[in-house]
C-alpha cells in the first residue's frame, strides 16, 4: 500500500515508542519521514532499523523555539516541505497528588506537552499552507478527556491540546490544513510502567490496603471493554488514517484508541 506516497511527515518525539512505530508504518506507506527528538541515540537506532533514504533525523529540544524553526527548515531543505506533522513529543512528569505536586515539574510538563506543541504548529502550519494543505496530529491521551489521580500536570496538558486543536482546525480549515488529536489509552510502554508504579501508592493511600503496580495494570485491562492492554501497533494505524487522505473530511476532532476504556 502507499497511502502516503509523495508525502513528507515530521514526527516529534520520533525516537520514542509511538513515534518510531508510526515512522515505520509511514515509511512503508510511501512517506518521507523526519524524526525529531532530543535523544540522538534513539533516532540513530531507528533510522538504522528502518534503513533506506526515506527516513532521517534531526536532534532538537522542542521547548526551544529556535530548535523548532531549525527542524522545520531541515524538513523543507531535505524533502521540500511538510504534509503531515505528528506533534507528539511528551513526558508524564511526576506522579503525585495535587497538593504534593511540585510547581517546577508542573511547569516542565506544560512546557513540553503544551507550549512546545503550540510552537510546532506555529512554525509548521505556514509551510503547509504554502504547499496547499496538510494534516497536523497532536498526541493527546485518554487523559485528555478524563482524569486520573496523581497526574495533574499530564492530565491538564493533554486536555489543553483539545482546545489548541479546535482553534487551529477552525483557523486553518479554509487553507486545507486539518488538525486533529489522537487519544490513546494505556499502551504497553515505558511511560505506562512509570504511571502504574507512581499511581500504586496513591491508590494504596485512598483504599487503605496495599495496591501494587501489577494490580493497577490489571485494573486498566479490566476497565477496557476490549480486554486488551493496547500497544503502539494499535495506535500507528490510526495515525496513518489521520495522516492520509482517507481522513480528508476530518478536522477539529479527537480520536480515541483506547479499547473502549472511556466509554
Ligand atoms: N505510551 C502511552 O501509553 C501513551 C498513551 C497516551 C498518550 N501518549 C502520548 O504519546 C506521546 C508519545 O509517547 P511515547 O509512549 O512514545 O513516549 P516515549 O517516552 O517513548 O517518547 C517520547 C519522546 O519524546 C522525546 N522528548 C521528550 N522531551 C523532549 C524535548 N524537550 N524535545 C524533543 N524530544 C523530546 C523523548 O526523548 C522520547 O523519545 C506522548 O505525548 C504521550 O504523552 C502515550
Amino acid at each position: 500500500m502507499s497511502r502516503l506516497a509523495g508525502k513528507v511527515a515530521v514526527i516529534t518525539g520520533g525516537g520514542g515508542e509511538i513515534g518510531s512505530e508510526t515512522a515505520k508504518l509511514f515509511v512503508q506507506e510511501g512517506a518521507k519521514v523526519l524524526l525529531v527528538d532530543i535523544d540522538e541515540g534513539k533516532c540513530k537506532r531507528i533510522v538504522g532499523e528502518i534503513g533506506g533514504d526515506a527516513v532521517s533525523y534531526f536532534t532538537a529540544d522542542v521547548t526551544k523555539p529556535a530548535d523548532v524553526q531549525a527542524y522545520v527548515q531541515a524538513a523543507v531543505d531535505r524533502y521540500g516541505g511538510i504534509d503531515v506533522f505528528l506533534d507528539n513529543a511528551g513526558i508524564v512528569g511526576d506522579v503525585a497528588p495535587t497538593h504534593d505536586f511540585s510547581i517546577e515539574n508542573f511547569e516542565k510538563v506544560m512546557a513540553i506537552n503544551v507550549v512546545a506543541v503550540f510552537v510546532g504548529l506555529k512554525y509548521v502550519i505556514p509551510v503547509m499552507i504554502g504547499r496547499g494543505g496538510g494534516s497536523c496530529i497532536l498526541s493527546s491521551s485518554i487523559l485528555g478527556v478524563r482524569g486520573t489521580p496523581g497526574l495533574t500536570a499530564y492530565t491538564t496538558s493533554k486536555h489543553a491540546l483539545l482546545g489548541m486543536m479546535r482553534v487551529a482546525a477552525i483557523e486553518y480549515g479554509p487553507f486545507n490544513v486539518r488538525v486533529n488529536c489522537i487519544n490513546p489509552g494505556p499502551l504497553e510502554s515505558g511511560m505506562m510502567r512509570h504511571i502504574e508504579k507512581g499511581v500504586a501508592p496513591i491508590a494504596t493511600m485512598a483504599m487503605g490496603v496495599e495496591v501494587t503496580a501489577e494490580q493497577i495494570y490489571a485494573l486498566f485491562v479490566e476497565r477496557t471493554p476490549l480486554r486488551h492492554y493496547g500497544t503502539v501497533k494499535d495506535v500507528a494505524p490510526v495515525m496513518l488514517f489521520l495522516a492520509s487522505d482517507d481522513s480528508r473530511h476530518c478536522t477539529g476532532h479527537f480520536f480515541l484508541a483506547d479499547g473502549g476504556m472511556s466509554a
